[in-house]
């Protein structure tokens, strides 16, 4: 028995942390198939700990506060947010810092759980752009940093973290405060009622069952906000990390923005390809995402580990997505708003003759963003296991 045991889970999910907390991704291929939007049920889930419970009567009355270096706090229901500000709704791709770790397991153990590389899920929010609930709430001069709590009570306190006040303010970065996703009211595992959604970075900024937003001039003293998402050094050791707090206390190794990144979901992994009798061409496939709201603008497949490379075709879901206007999904009718930065994965495919994939034993991909961000061929292993993004490779069997 565990403290979620009332949630109602799908039994596709798989587990990465035993019992509790709740910690999942979908296999990769059904993830893939569910293409741009991800359904809630395949939406990965990752939790610190017990998922608040909130009765459907008392969701209105939720309450949240936006306080410290403000001239104006504010003292707020989701029944005022609803009515007096304005609503927005924006496709964004929340993906967790630790996806693809499990790749860094294998090399040398990380103090984290083995993510596959289906960390990564899309969906509609719905909610409040952030930075015009701080314009009332009146930032006072010297605030730097937006701090926020979630209500989920963890061994070390609540769940929280930070993000500068200078990206909330800015409406390109589209950081909100969400209370449904394609549609629908929020689904428990998600934050149900209220959760910040910060685009373009990792996803354990987008806190979740919001209830506080405190403005100050550091970054969060939160335990979650200094002992989580953080790259350090490749020289520190787990042990190194656990007996000297400096590594930890430097908020330069702190992570904001997604780096680029790719896999390949079709081959799986170690997948017997039946090449014998098929068609000529096999398409090989997979997602790319960015970070900051840097759209992908190259994927690159290699059959020789890396000697060279072959373009493959870029499909923009969310360009198709925009222009194909409002359209029915799981709650109810949802049109979405457009920005000038990308927050959404794409995909890619290529096709690449059978008789080529037969004479090769692995595939490589690589994205590049239109920063000319790359991905390296080489692994940056790091204590936490973070921000995994070297050539993604997938192995190949044949069938006889
Ligand atoms: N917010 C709270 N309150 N508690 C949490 O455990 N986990 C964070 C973030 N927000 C977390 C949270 C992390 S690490 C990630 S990756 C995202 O939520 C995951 O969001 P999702 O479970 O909706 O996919």
């Amino acid at each position: 028995k565990t403290p979620d045991n009332w949630l109602p889970r799908d039994p596709r999910l798989i587990r990465l942390t035993g019992v509790h907390p709740f910690n999942v991704e979908a296999p990769l291929s059904d993830l893939y198939n569910e293409g741009f939007l991800t359904s809630p049920e395949l939406f990965y889930v990752r939790n610190h700990g017990h998922v608040p419970q909130v009765r459907d009567e008392d969701i209105p009355d939720w309450e949240f506060t936006v306080e410290g270096m403000v001239e104006q706090p504010l003292k707020l229901t989701l029944r005022d947010l609803l009515e007096q500000y304005e609503q927005h709704t924006y496709p964004i791709t929340l993906v967790c810092a630790g996806n693809r770790r499990k790749e860094q397991n294998v090399v040398r153990k990380t103090k984290g759980f083995s993510w596959g590389a289906a960390g990564v899920s899309t969906a509609l929010f719905t909610g409040v752009v952030m930075g015009d609930l701080l314009r009332k709430a009146k930032p006072k001069r010297g605030a730097r940093y937006v701090c926020m709590e979630g209500a989920d009570k963890l061994p070390n306190g609540y769940y929280g973290t930070s993000v500068k006040l200078n990206w909330v303010m800015d409406p390109n970065r589209g950081m909100m405060l969400a209370h449904m996703m394609n549609g629908e009211m929020l689904r428990p595992d998600h934050g149900k009622p209220l959760r910040a959604v910060i685009p373009g970075q990792i996803g354990g900024r987008s806190v979740k069952w919001l209830k506080r937003i405190i403005l100050t001039n550091e970054p969060s003293d939160n335990w979650y906000h200094i002992y989580d998402n953080r790259v350090l050094p490749t020289s520190v050791s787990p042990e190194e990390s656990a007996n000297d707090p400096k590594w930890w206390m430097d908020e330069r190794y702190a992570i904001y923005d997604l780096s680029t990144n790719s896999a390949i979901a079709y081959p799986a992994h170690e997948e017997q390809l039946g090449l014998v009798g098929a068609p000529e061409k096999y398409r090989v496939k997979g997602y790319a995402y960015g970070g900051g709201g840097r759209r992908v603008t190259r994927a690159e497949v290699s059959l020789d580990k890396g000697k060279t490379w072959r373009l493959a075709k870029i499909d923009y879901a969310e360009d198709r997505y925009r222009e194909s206007g409002p359209r029915q999904l799981y709650g109810g009718t949802v049109d979405m708003e457009w920005r000038e930065s990308s927050f959404c994965w794409c995909f890619w495919n290529i096709d690449i003759p059978v008789s080529e994939l037969a004479e090769t034993s692995d595939l490589f991909i690589r994205a590049m963003d239109e920063s000319m961000n790359i991905q390296p061929r080489d692994m940056y292993w790091s204590v936490l296991g973070m921000m995994n993004n070297p050539w993604y490779r997938v192995t190949i069997s044949r069938e006889n």
